[in-house]
């Protein structure tokens, strides 16, 4: 399955009202610059949920893609209440424009 990050870049508008991938822009939710292989909750500055910040999860691409699909299933507490991306192939795409935004 391989992501195609200009079809992800529509995909993320369903992320950007609580997101977006300026780096050191917190809303909602934390900026998504430099997501793909950073440790979670470790954006600066953004007051996470002790679930988000002690999950132990390394933000890998196969990573982001069992929690995109289901959020509360791999965080369960997570504050981050967005139903999911049932479509494997929007989520390999909008993982694919997270690598590179711009
Ligand atoms: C957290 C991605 C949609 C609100 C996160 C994290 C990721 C992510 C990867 C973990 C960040 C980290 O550990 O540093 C996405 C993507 C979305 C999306 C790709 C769209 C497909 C949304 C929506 C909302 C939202 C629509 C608001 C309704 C949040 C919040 C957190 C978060 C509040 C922090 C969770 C916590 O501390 O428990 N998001 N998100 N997200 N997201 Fe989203």
């Amino acid at each position: 399955l391989t992501g195609d990050a200009a079809a992800g870049k529509m995909v993320f508008a369903q992320c950007r009202t609580c997101h977006v991938t300026d780096p050191g822009v917190n809303r909602t939710g934390p900026s998504m610059a430099g997501i793909v292989g950073r440790e979670a909750g470790t954006v600066e500055g953004f007051n996470y949920t002790d679930a988000n910040k002690n999950s132990g999860i390394t933000w890998t691409e196969e990573k982001m893609f069992q929690y995109l699909e289901n959020p509360q299933r791999v965080i369960p507490k997570t504050k981050m209440i967005f139903a999911g991306l049932p479509d494997a192939q929007k989520r390999a795409d909008v993982i694919a424009y997270l690598k590179d935004p711009s």
